[in-house]
């Protein structure tokens, strides 16, 4: 018995996972449908929620581990810092909250909730679900300053790489994760300096496809309004599905991250993958995002005794 558990263990910390699907099975059954149907019922009345909360956790995942840091109120906390700024859904995650306390009280962390809605934004558009390992503790730190770990948009491709590989994500995660940019949309102040005079070049971007250009000049005319809002997945927003690939590989990227995993050949290779390329071996994107989902799910994790159960998702207990 003792060599059994012995054994548990040594398998977890190899595989470095202290979480598991049905981690709250007796502690609080109804978790995963309370924060369902909290997802359901924000994303229903404003569909900008499903993106919002989908992002929310990439970002709480890669600074300090998915530790629930992103939900914490404070002068300087990483909310407030700038690739933070367009965030949104935070109300849905404190719903969930409040609905679990009493449901089950001091069991569920925050970022096993915010897990949970990642996944459930996913199949409230239209994508595959996947089982969520639970057991997340919350952190007790947060910090404006942790926020540089998060890829840039006008991060060259080898820093994107190296900032996934960092978090133990391979380049495979890091073109599946980014196919999150099938729904959503950006604000036009983050790309627009390459639709005109892109590296003072006095032209636009070379890896923006002539044809597709007019269509973002009209979206975000020089000078415009910086906070207008465009869909990263021109002609599929709303739905999660591969063609944002598609619009990579026809260099219909929104972002110039997004146009970079297509000028690589080591990320182009996924992006034909997922395209199902024939003569490569096929790569089904919704199967594995939901992958590449659990790995990045599992970054630096608190588990155990580590950190605590917040009683409310903005600040520490
Ligand atoms: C590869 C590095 C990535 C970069 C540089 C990047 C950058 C960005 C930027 C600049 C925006 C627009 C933000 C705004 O204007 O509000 C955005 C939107 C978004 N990102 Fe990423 N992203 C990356 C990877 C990811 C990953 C891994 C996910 C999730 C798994 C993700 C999910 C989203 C979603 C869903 C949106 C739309 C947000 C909305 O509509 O509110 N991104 N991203
Ligand atoms: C843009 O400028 C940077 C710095 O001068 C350079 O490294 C990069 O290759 C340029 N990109 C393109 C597409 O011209
Ligand atoms: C990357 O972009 C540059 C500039 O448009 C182009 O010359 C080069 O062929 C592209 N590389 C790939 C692999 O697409």
């Amino acid at each position: 018995m003792f060599s059994l558990i012995l054994l548990a263990t040594l398998v977890n910390l190899a595989l470095g996972q202290g979480t598991r699907v049905g981690f709250y099975q007796t502690s609080c059954p109804r978790v995963e449908s309370i924060v369902q149907s909290a997802v359901r019922s924000a994303v229903d009345s404003n569909p900008t929620i499903a993106p919002g909360l989908l992002r929310m956790f990439f970002h709480d995942c890669f600074v300090n581990g998915c530790d629930a840091s992103i939900l914490i109120d404070g002068s300087s906390s990483e909310k407030t810092a700038g690739p933070n700024s367009f965030l949104r859904g935070f109300e849905v995650i404190d719903a969930a909250k409040t609905q679990l306390e009493t449901a089950c009280p001091e069991v569920v962390s925050c970022a096993d909730i915010l897990a949970l809605a990642a996944r459930d934004s996913v199949v409230q558009t239209g994508g595959t679900g996947w089982s969520v390992p639970l057991g997340r503790r919350d952190g007790l730190v947060s910090r404006a300053a942790d926020t540089a770990s998060l890829p840039a948009f006008n991060d060259p491709i080898n820093v994107l790489i190296s900032k996934f590989t960092d978090k133990g994500l391979n380049i495979q995660d890091l073109v599946a994760l980014s196919g999150a940019h099938t729904i959503g949309t950006a604000a036009c102040a983050l790309f627009s300096y390459r639709l005109y005079n892109y590296n003072n070049t006095n032209a636009p971007d070379p890896n923006i496809d002539p044809a597709f250009l007019p269509t973002l000049q009209n979206l975000c005319p020089n000078g415009g309004d910086g906070s207008r809002r465009v869909d990263l997945d021109t002609g599929s927003a709303g739905r999660f599905d591969n063609s944002y690939y598609a619009n990579l590989r026809n260099m219909r990227g929104v972002l110039e991250s997004d146009s970079a995993l297509w000028n690589d050949t080591r990320t182009q290779r996924f992006v034909q993958r997922f395209l199902g390329v024939r003569g490569l071996l096929g790569l089904t994107f919704n199967v594995e995002f939901g992958r590449s989902m659990v790995r990045m799910g599992n970054v630096e994790v608190k588990t155990g005794t580590q950190g605590e159960i917040r009683r409310v998702c903005t600040a520490i207990n």
